[in-house]
């Protein structure tokens, strides 16, 4: 088995490495003057079960390329299989063609990925779990629940109730109410534009509660500030946000530092691009959960069992 990172997470990938007990494999990643990507893979692979670390975070549309050329690198030096690894999976959410002439770039994705030489996908925590679908490859597909999880019940929150901000969420608000024990709520959202969201009314009791919102990614803020208020409104008690990919963009520093939530949990999936001194952040680390996927996924062992908890 041989584990190479790109450039979007090195020190997730060094941390996933260090889990699973073998050393990064050596790469060579850089450019030309004109911005092309230049590729090359300084181990022997011949043979080799290859993982590719990447997430396709910001910037978005380089790592993406980065990672196709490794993997193209890798399949022109023999490799005998390629898993590309990607705690986040950017583009996710054009994942239907909802208005007339527009893209379903989630699967453009998917095709640029099995046409550069991927074998398998390893991914956590997708916008939405019917992008296995766009695959024709195997799809491991991991949750950043049981991390999140542990650390909500090490906060014995008494009282909770777990809210989706948006109705697309409802079903992994649902799975955090179950693994919490707690009621669940949903705010009704309505997307105005790519950075404007109104959140108009809440299904579900929150009045008095400590409300945990739950969403697979903040990125202007917009969607979390908006059910944050809604809540307050009605009556919530404390606001805790627990999303798996902290893709904040810089711009949504102000907006939440205005949002009433007590603490933001995220995961290391992408690295942060604001400072974690700015907002009450906690960052759970997911390499230990994804080390365990490279293991079992090397050793032909059940991946779906890491879930039973
Ligand atoms: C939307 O369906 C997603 O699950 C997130 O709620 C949304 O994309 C977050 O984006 P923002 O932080 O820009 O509102």
């Amino acid at each position: 088995m041989k584990i190479f990172s790109g450039t979007a997470n090195p020190e997730l990938a060094k941390e996933i490495a260090k889990a699973v007990g073998v050393p990064l494999g050596e790469i060579s990643i850089s450019h030309f003057p004109d911005g092309e990507i230049s590729v090359k893979v300084l181990d022997n692979i011949r043979g080799n079960d290859v993982f590719i670390i990447q997430p396709t975070s910001y910037p978005t549309n380089e790592n993406l390329m980065e990672l196709l050329i490794v993997i193209d690198a890798m399949r022109r030096a023999s490799a005998a299989r390629i898993t590309a690894v990607m705690p986040f999976y950017g583009y996710a959410r054009q994942d239907r063609k909802d208005q007339p002439r527009v893209p379903i770039t989630a699967k453009l994705v998917a095709n640029l990925l099995v046409a550069a030489g991927a074998n398998r996908l390893l991914a956590m925590d997708f916008h939405s779990q019917q992008l296995q679908g766009f695959f024709d490859i195997p799809v491991d597909h991991l949750y950043a629940a049981p991390v999140i999880v542990k650390y909500l019940r090490e906060m014995q929150i008494e009282n909770a109730v777990v809210v989706s901000p948006d109705p697309g969420g409802m079903k992994m608000a649902y799975s955090y109410s179950r693994l919490l024990k707690s009621n669940l709520a949903i705010v009704a959202k309505q997307r105005i534009g790519p950075d404007e969201v109104e959140s108009y009314n809440v299904v579900g009791d929150v009045a008095g509660k400590t409300a945990i919102l739950v969403d697979d990614l903040i990125s202007t803020g917009g969607t979390l500030c908006a059910a944050a208020k809604l809540l307050k409104k009605h009556n919530a008690g404390d606001i805790y946000a627990a999303i798996s990919h902290a893709v904040f963009v810089p711009a949504a520093n102000d907006k939440l530092k205005q949002a009433p939530i007590k603490e933001f949990i995220v995961t290391n999936s992408v690295p942060l691009r604001i400072s974690p001194a700015a907002l009450p952040i906690r960052i759970l680390s997911v390499a230990g959960i994804l080390a365990e996927a490279i293991i079992r996924i090397h050793n032909n062992q059940s991946v779906s069992s890491l879930f039973i908890t």
